[in-house]
């Protein structure tokens, strides 16, 4: 039997966005191809500035989501960003605590590849500018499409790589979070970047085969003409003389990055190299702090004094039982030494010789033997770090300490004094200074 033929549905039309009428004839000034007179400007230029980035850009956001990892997100109130980020967590696992100089190498990476792609983004900037001001700005919805990826793309990296620099400088002008802001803006990066990549990976093999992938640095500044114009692509309708070779560009671009990339490996690595980190600030106050090394926040800049850090203090540790102990019973309790970086966030980092009790002992005290988590909270009233919680294999580890001496000095006051956490291979923020009350509860 024949089925009647279903009645015909007509679709409602939905009409194609406006798109903005701009006059043929850009305007003068920047919009005209002829404007754009670099002979060195190319494809050949910008894919081998490309081609360097994209290996700085993948460590440095490998590195930076470490960063997040190293925080244990996922205990306690450890994560820093809003609402525990994403609602989702995207850590599976538990900061290791070996090697000891594990953050300090994840994220002295982090800032050291940070800051030598910086001048290579900005030579890289500069070699696609005549793109920026493509004329008409808009010819339809998917040329928009990629205007706005390309928006995200240049917006994001000036974001991304911009806060980062201004936080190593400790230098916040800007009225939001920073941590919050860097790690929502590298999604963003990212995401553009990923797809700027899809696109571009083929021009960039198609300019090596035909122009070879070094073969341009070959040219002096006699020998050095500008690559052929294509409509859509960099190069110059009307080159001009070039003042400055290729080589000679990517020499200076290259020196300015490795110079930069040295001053954060010298705050990391420390040692005799520590004063040569010129302008990374925390390089040059290094060694003149109390202990004869470097603190981040003084004591006071948060409001401790030896009021509550006298002869009244006493640690109260819970768990099983509860118990408190002055500094002079802690000291009495057996001791261990071992030498433990405090690496930072903002790339620096520095090892000592740190003396106190393990922390697993301190577990045993408080009744939980096994698999113990803990939170540590700080004499310090305000900031997100006041209570830190540490994983039951940071507790466990036989080097994790609540250290009470430094270098075989008592701590001072800025130091943590009484007492502070240092667990081996964690962020410096996680070693909390002045502490008050360790909480241990079974894993
Ligand atoms: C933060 C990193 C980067 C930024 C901000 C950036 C930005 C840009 C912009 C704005 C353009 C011009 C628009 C266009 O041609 O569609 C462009 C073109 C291009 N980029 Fe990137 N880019 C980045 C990384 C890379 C990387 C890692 C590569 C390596 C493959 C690359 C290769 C290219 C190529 C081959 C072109 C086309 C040049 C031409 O057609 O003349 N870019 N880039």
């Amino acid at each position: 039997m024949k089925l009647p033929r279903p009645p015909k549905v007509r679709m409602p039309r939905i009409p194609k966005p406006p798109v903005p009428k701009f006059p043929e004839e850009p305007p003068p000034g920047p919009t005209r191809p002829s404007f754009w007179r670099s002979p060195l400007r190319g494809p050949w230029l910008t894919s081998i500035l490309g081609s360097a980035l994209l290996p700085l850009i993948l460590i440095c956001a490998v590195t930076g989501f470490l960063s997040q990892a190293a925080y244990n997100p996922n205990l306690g109130h450890n994560s820093l960003l809003p609402g525990g980020g994403l609602g989702v967590s995207i850590y599976f696992f538990h900061w290791p605590t070996s090697p000891s100089w594990l953050y300090a190498f994840t994220q002295g990476l982090h800032v050291i590849s940070g800051l030598a792609a910086m001048p290579i983004l900005l030579a890289k900037l500069w070699s696609v500018m005549p793109k920026l001001f493509e004329w008409p700005p808009v010819r339809g919805a998917a040329h928009a499409l990629e205007r706005l990826s390309l928006a995200l793309l240049v917006g994001g990296s000036v974001f991304v790589f911009g806060t980062g620099l201004l936080n190593i400088q400790v230098f916040y002008p800007w009225p939001f979070r920073f941590l919050t802001a860097h790690y929502y803006g590298a999604f963003i990066f990212l995401a553009a970047f990923g797809l700027h990549i899809f696109l571009k990976i083929p021009v960039a093999l198609r300019t090596f085969r035909e122009r070879g992938v070094l073969r341009p640095l070959r040219a002096g500044l006699d020998e050095t003409v500008a690559e052929p114009y294509e409509e859509g692509h960099v190069a110059p309708l009307e080159p001009a003389r070039p003042t400055i070779s290729r080589r000679a560009l990517l020499g200076t671009v290259g020196a300015a990055s490795l110079g930069v990339a040295f001053m954060g490996f010298a705050q990391t690595v420390g040692g005799p190299l520590r004063e040569l980190g010129l302008l990374t600030p925390r390089s040059t106050q290094l060694n003149h702090g109390p202990n004869g090394f470097q603190i981040n926040k003084t004591a006071a800049a948060v409001g401790i004094g030896p009021e509550q850090t006298g002869a009244a203090w006493r640690l109260r540790i819970e768990g099983a039982a509860k118990r408190q102990f002055s500094r002079e019973q802690l000291l009495a309790m057996p001791q261990y030494s071992y030498d433990l970086p405090i690496a930072c966030v903002e790339g620096w980092s520095t090892t000592q010789r740190w003396t106190g009790v393990r922390l697993r002992d301190l577990a045993a005290l408080a009744g939980v033997d096994g698999d113990a988590e803990l939170q540590v909270e700080s004499l310090q009233q305000a900031g997100a770090l006041r209570e830190v919680t540490l994983s039951s294999g940071q507790v466990a580890a036989e080097n994790s300490l609540l250290a009470l001496k430094v270098n075989g000095e008592d701590l001072s006051l800025d130091h943590g004094f009484p007492a502070r956490v240092m667990v081996p291979g964690a962020p410096g923020v996680h070693q909390t200074k002045w502490v008050a009350t360790m909480k241990f509860r079974a894993a």
